[in-house]
């Protein structure tokens, strides 16, 4: 029987920062952000917009009534959480008038947590192939103003839902994983911007990849040449360049050409958002199914998942018959050109405006924000969300 990915829903706020405008406002050639880092745009998430709701957001493009009475299992992957205690999966039940008999909370692994999320549902569905999962990835990347992270920065939320004969794509093989307790990047309960030793992350992450890569490919006697395309965690689109680099040798000219064409479109949505965190390897799939000309049912996508800290994992999945979805492409393409350019200074107003970490109350500016789900207010140390 096959399990795995039946629907890919993505939401990100309605505004976005050129990267020629930071350049110039941090006196850094342009270049350096286009070319060396790798990205054009940058989502901005005002502080109407959670992980929470941005999962709402996404979540509701793709859930129908039939999915609702189907999904038992709820997964949030975040490492932008809203509570301390409780898990944003539950506030998503809720918003989402899920089943209330469903099992529902959220698991932080850095950028792992939606693999994490997704392999359990795997399991899940493998068990019981009449349920369904909803597995979650949602984050806002903040480095801070004037930092060497800043240009790295974006959010969102990637929405899945996992099931038995599954429309975009199936499992195929037995994951290969790596793990090691490094300070690459983390982020202090106390503190609301990560701290990074850039450096050193891109070092680790191009090694995790090639030990997972390596693993894999020998567990499951695959080389890669049987790869149509491979997808990489792109917390910046050169990040990816760098893993694909990597084993691009191993190829022939004319496999590394075509590696490198399914590449550049799988990091088109990425490099106009920025980093997902969490769902940043999904929305580099979602990408290259989207967007590529080349793909056909039962193509072999290689995913390698990477969660500072540090956790690896490389697996691979299977087209399926209907993974190219028009409405998604549409949707996406007019979600993507419709959002407002801010100015540098506007959007430096709006990173300012993260909310406090104390009890406060407040109402927020929910009328100047256009999606369904939004956060309202802050009352008695609630966050009390609504939608249109
Ligand atoms: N034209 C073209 N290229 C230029 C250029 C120019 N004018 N000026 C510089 N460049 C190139 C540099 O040569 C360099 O290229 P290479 O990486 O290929 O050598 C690139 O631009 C970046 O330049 P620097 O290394 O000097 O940039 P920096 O020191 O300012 O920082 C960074 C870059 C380390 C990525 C920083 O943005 C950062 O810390 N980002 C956050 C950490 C991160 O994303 N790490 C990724 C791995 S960890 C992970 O994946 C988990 C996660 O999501 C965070």
């Amino acid at each position: 029987m096959k399990v795995g990915i039946d629907k890919i829903g993505f939401y990100s706020p309605n505004k976005y920062i050129d990267m020629v405008d930071l350049a110039n406002a941090r006196n850094e050639d342009p270049n350096k952000y286009l070319i060396g880092i790798g990205q054009k745009k940058q989502a901005v998430i005002p502080n109407t917009q959670d992980v929470v709701t941005m999962a709402a957001n996404a979540s509701q493009k793709i859930i129908n009534e039939d999915d609702k009475k189907s999904i038992d299992l709820i997964i949030f992957g975040t490492e932008t959480g809203v509570d301390n205690s409780k898990s944003a999966a539950i506030y998503l039940q809720n918003l989402l008038n899920l089943n209330a008999s469903a099992r529902a909370f959220e698991i932080k692994q850095a950028c792992y947590g939606a693999t994490a999320g997704l392999q359990m549902a795997k399991e899940y569905v493998t068990n019981h192939p009449d349920k369904k999962a909803l597995v979650i990835g949602a984050d806002i990347a903040r480095y801070g103003l004037n930092t060497p992270g800043e240009v790295t920065q974006g959010g969102g939320a990637i929405s899945m839902i996992v099931s038995s004969d599954p429309s975009i794509a199936s499992f195929d093989g037995e994951s290969a994983f790596h793990s090691d307790d490094i300070m690459d990047f983390w982020r202090p309960l106390y503190r609301t911007e990560a701290v990074v030793d850039g450096h050193y992350s891109n070092n680790v992450y191009v090694d995790f990849f090639k030990n997972t890569w390596d693993k894999y490919n020998q567990m499951n006697g695959l080389s890669i040449n049987d790869y149509k395309a491979i997808t990489f965690h792109l917390p910046y689109v050169k990040m990816g360049i760098k893993g694909l680099r990597a084993v691009l040798p191993e190829a022939s000219e004319l496999k590394q050409e075509e590696l490198k064409n399914e590449f550049n479109v799988s990091k088109i949505y990425s490099e106009n958002i920025g980093n997902l965190y969490t769902g940043s390897l999904y929305l580099s799939f979602l990408s290259l199914i989207n967007n590529s000309n080349d793909l056909k049912t039962g193509d072999r996508i290689g995913l390698f998942s990477y969660g500072s800290g540090a956790q690896g994992e490389f697996f691979s999945m299977k087209l399926e018959r209907s993974f190219k979805n028009n409405y998604s492409i549409e949707e996406i393409d007019s979600m993507m050109n419709s959002r407002k350019k801010l100015t540098i200074s506007e959007y430096e107003t709006i990173f300012n405006q993260w909310l406090p970490i104390k009890n406060i109350n407040m109402e927020l500016d929910w009328k100047s924000d256009d999606a369904e789900f939004f956060l309202k207010e802050l009352k008695d140390n609630q966050r009390i969300y609504d939608h249109k």
